[in-house]
């Protein structure tokens, strides 16, 4: 699990309650207000859903209140944590008619949980087998009509007769600035924080793309501004908290610069295989892949070849280096 879900449950009050809470993705808002309503009208459970995207970016939030708006509870488990057809069985059968059934990072689900799923997914039915050998049979078991909701960082590592099970399916893209703005705006009137136009910006521009980046740094620049300024984030007060957290003008994180150097300095710019930075870097070779590639590959910073990661123009640009024989491709 995430190590900050652990923080966020200290201050459950950022944590959006409705559709309308819930900042930018005005598309898939729109569609999951149809989609809610629907059922609703129906009175039936919702289809399946599944969110993909990077870490931060709300599919957790969604799935609270997508269930939040059915007016129905949550069973929550995730994929590694599940591990014999009988776990998911016992989940299964526990939950109430219309519950929701959240599985987090759902792509590492292992084979014979899958094979658990398809039928409860499908048929809202489970296959028990009683007794071994020859005299085992098969019976099969009603599940209450329930919702599916699968969070998973890696839409590609899903296997397709899973995919194809959910009704809805939909992937969180990184939130551009003037979404965040308008969160940490929000957020500080929360938390009784001063900030001017300026100041929400910069923390905006500067978190990644990511919501919960965001309110992380609005908190560690909130202590900032109360022990060493007047305890307003203007501009100048972002501009300093955020430079003494490591965090640059992209915001790039100590370990995104490393990521950056290594392979410039070390591999010439690459191409450099995903195994040999992550050994280098001293982290799991998902975490590189999940957390720390996509921002930079939206960012235009690296490019994903056949050979391997390869550092972009920009990328020396932003780190001040002179561009290697005059320049390079991308
Ligand atoms: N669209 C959003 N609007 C407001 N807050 C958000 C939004 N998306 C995420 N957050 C905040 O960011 C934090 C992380 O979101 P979470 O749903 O846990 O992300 P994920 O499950 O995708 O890793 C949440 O606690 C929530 O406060
Ligand atoms: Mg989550």
């Amino acid at each position: 699990m995430d190590p900050e879900e652990f923080l966020e449950d200290d201050e459950p009050t950022l944590r959006p309650q409705t559709l309308d809470e819930f900042v930018g993705q005005e598309d898939l808002k729109k569609q999951l207000r149809i989609f809610v309503e629907a059922a609703r009208r129906r009175q039936e459970a919702l289809d399946h859903v599944l969110l993909a995207g990077p870490p931060g970016l709300g599919k957790t939030s969604l799935c609270r209140i997508l269930a939040g708006e059915m007016g129905v509870d949550i069973k929550i488990t995730s994929g590694p944590t599940l591990e014999r057809a009988g776990d998911m069985a016992a989940i299964l059968t526990s939950l109430e008619e219309g519950d929701f059934l959240f599985i987090d990072e759902i792509h590492r689900l292992n084979r014979a949980i899958e094979e658990v799923l398809y039928p409860a997914m499908e048929d809202f039915a489970m296959d028990i087998v009683l007794g071994q050998g020859p005299s085992a049979r098969t019976i099969r078991m009603d599940v209450p009509r329930f919702t599916l909701v699968g969070a998973t960082t890696r839409t590609g590592l899903i296997t397709s007769p899973l995919r194809d099970r959910f009704g809805f399916s939909s992937r969180l893209d990184y939130y551009a600035p003037e979404d965040l703005k308008q969160l940490i705006e929000r957020n500080a009137r929360i938390l009784g924080i001063q900030t001017d136009e300026a100041g929400a910006r910069q923390l905006a521009e500067r978190s990644r793309g990511t919501p919960r980046i965001a309110n992380r740094l609005l908190r560690r620049v909130r202590d900032y501004a109360e022990v060493v300024a007047d305890g307003v984030i203007d501009e100048e007060t972002a501009n300093a908290a955020l430079q003494m957290q490591g965090v640059d003008t992209l915001g790039l994180d100590r370990v995104d610069r490393e990521y950056l150097g290594l392979v410039i300095d070390k591999f010439d710019g690459g191409p450099v295989g995903l195994g040999t930075i992550s050994v280098a870097l001293g982290e799991a070779r998902d975490t590189v892949e999940d957390v720390y590639e996509p921002y930079l590959l939206q960012s235009g910073l690296i490019q994903r070849t056949s050979r391997g990661r390869v550092a972009t123009r920009r990328a020396y640009t932003h780190l001040g280096l002179p561009e290697p024989g005059g320049g390079r491709e991308g």
